[in-house]
């Protein structure tokens, strides 16, 4: 639902429908509840109408003696209930009223008494499906549950106010993510999920191999059929040898054709037996090795392999040939970080512009926020208030102050000038600031959220902290990168402009100690026709933290993963 203030078109249409077949849900038999209580006049105009409504139980309650019952009925279109009344000829009320149980009803709408808070309400005349709840064992009960709490539970926590909210507010960053880039003429390129370069350089890669899986399997096969030992191999070569023997003999002796063919095809079988015999004791327990180092050529792919960290190295091959482009997919990260801001496996949108320089790559990223935010105001507006009201009260007039106002920029010797200010005035950070260091957390939301409370844009870092890829500046000193650091959650987005000289991007991979040979193919989009280009990656769950105020990243992706968990 868009701002209050300002229905969209849609919804002004929705008004004035008041036929219930027309609301219906195209490929279910009932209407969602999002197009019943959202309206602007909140379902008041329906009244009258006969419709079939489904979803879990929220709340509910007998009344008048147990002569019917309230339910408040939820089935995710949107924060709102929709209120269901059931008399009791028509159902077992017990079973009804208990929290999380799934009901599909028929009735008719209806406007409440005078005074009631709902501007709606579905009046039952028949109970199509109970899906019923054991509220002794339900783990979402109706009591306030904690986030952290709901973690334990990440296959029903979907169901709750929080995070079917946080699902909707993905789901429309997602679209507004594609929105964008599409309208501004970017192409959507699909980068692998399994690699074989380290884009960051980092080495906090997770493998992907079948070596494991294979040697367990192997283990456990020899263990149940035991390799044949010397003696049995002996015994098999002396057989071959006796077989021979006897095929001769029998050539010499000119015995019948029939007599020559039976133990030449003995002979035969003695030689299987054998080969099969010789293969089988090469096989060793466990991992392949050679000259004592793990032997990947025997590996799934032949080589070692690993679970994407960025998926910005392959999207450069497309921005070097069809000029805009951009991936949004999973990434992994095998770091140990236990901190609210780090996830194993989280998301990234990563634009890629050729013809373009670092200007331009923060022009992009700024415009692209605050797409995103205005986006939010306009399509998510009730799930705003929602986390306005249970975490953090300021997060719509975020959104508005992000969406209007221009972000700073400030170079990051400009930013360590200003901490270390900060500090001489009394500020104390856990880590000291000195030019070259990499900024901490800390140190990027004082500079976002005390000294500019507005999104800070800082641009060339020493090259000491950042990767390979990033463009070499004149002073020797600092590389072409920019981060964009935001209130609430600090780093948001970090990008470049890429190092496009050939010389100086093969002195950069040498001087950081990697190995040439993996990025040879990186090396060739320098090699032939190099353009200048830039690009930059937003962590998408760091968006919906920004966004929505929820304070751990865990909580903002429908299936967490960190050290230590991966549920499901
Ligand atoms: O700054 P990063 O490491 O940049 C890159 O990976 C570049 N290759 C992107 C590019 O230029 N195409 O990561 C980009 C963003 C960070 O700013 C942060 O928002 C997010 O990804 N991020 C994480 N989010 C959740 N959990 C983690 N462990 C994250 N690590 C990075
Ligand atoms: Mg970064």
């Amino acid at each position: 639902m868009g701002d209050p203030a300002t229905p969209p078109a849609s919804e002004l249409a929705a008004m004035t429908i008041v036929d219930g077949a027309s609301l219906k849900h195209p490929f279910s038999d009932r209407v969602p509840v999002r197009s019943i209580v959202c309206r602007p006049d909140g379902g008041a105009g329906l009244a009258g109408n006969r419709i079939r409504a489904g979803g879990w139980v929220k709340t509910g309650r007998e009344q008048g003696k147990g002569s019917f019952a309230f339910l408040e009925v939820n089935d995710g279109s949107c924060p709102a209930n929709l209120q269901v009344i059931v008399d009791a000829g028509v159902e077992e009320l017990s079973t009804l009223v208990q929290t999380g149980t799934c009901v599909s009803v028929e009735g008719v709408l209806k406007v409440p008494p005078e005074g009631a808070k709902q501007k709606i309400e579905l009046r039952v005349e028949r109970v199509l499906h109970v899906g019923p709840t054991d509220p002794a064992k339900y783990p979402i009960p109706k009591t306030k549950l904690s986030l952290e709490f709901l973690r334990d539970h990440v296959h029903l926590r979907p169901r709750t106010n929080t995070i079917s909210a946080v699902a909707r507010i993905r789901n429309a960053l997602a679209f507004a993510t594609h929105s964008f880039f599409q309208e501004h003429g970017f192409l959507y390129v699909h980068t692998p999920i399994i690699t074989t370069s380290d884009c960051e350089g980092a080495g906090e890669m997770f493998q992907a191999t079948t070596l494991i899986s294979e040697a367990e399997k192997l283990d456990k096969e020899l263990i149940e059929n035991p390799p044949p030992t010397e003696a049995d191999v002996e015994a098999a070569r002396l057989t071959v040898t006796q077989r021979g023997e006897i095929v001769a003999q029998l050539k010499a002796s000119k015995a019948t054709r029939d007599d020559i063919s039976a133990s030449v095809a003995e002979l035969k079988v003695a030689k299987e037996n054998l080969s099969r015999l010789v293969e089988r004791a090469k096989l060793k327990p466990g991992i392949p090795k050679k000259d004592g180092k793990i032997d990947y050529t025997q590996d799934f792919f032949a080589r070692q392999a690993f679970l994407t960290v960025s998926g910005q190295l392959q999207v450069e091959t497309y921005a070097c040939a069809v000029t805009s482009v951009y991936t949004f997919g999973p990434t992994f990260r095998a770091e140990h970080s236990h901190t609210s801001r780090h996830l194993a496996e989280f998301w990234m949108v990563e634009p890629e512009i050729a013809f373009a320089d670092l200007q331009d790559d923060m022009n992009c990223a700024e415009a692209y926020v605050k797409y995103m935010c205005g986006w939010l105001l306009d399509k998510c507006y009730d799930d705003m208030e929602l986390m306005a009201k249970l975490y953090d009260k300021g997060c719509i007039d975020r959104l508005r102050m992000v969406s209007s106002t221009p972000f700073e920029r400030i170079s990051y010797t400009e930013a360590v000038r200003l901490l270390e200010e900060a500090v001489k005035g009394g500020k104390e950070f856990e880590k000291d600031v000195e030019w070259g260091i990499d900024l901490a957390s800390e140190h990027e939301r004082y500079l976002t959220e005390d000294i500019f409370k507005k999104p800070v844009i800082v641009y060339n870092y020493p090259k000491g902290i950042k990767a390979f890829y990033m463009r070499l500046n004149d002073d020797s000193k600092t590389v072409a990168a920019m981060d964009i650091l935001v209130p609430k959650v600090g780093e948001l987005i970090g990008g470049s402009q890429r190092e496009e000289r050939y010389e100086v991007i093969q002195r950069r991979i040498a001087e950081m100690g990697l190995p040439l040979e993996p990025y040879e193919w990186y090396l060739d989009l320098r090699r032939y026709g190099t353009v200048k280009h830039c690009g930059f990656g937003l962590g998408f769950e760091r968006m919906v933290l920004f966004a929505t105020g929820i304070d751990n990243i865990r909580d903002v992706i429908p299936f967490p993963r960190y050290p230590g968990r991966a549920d499901l």
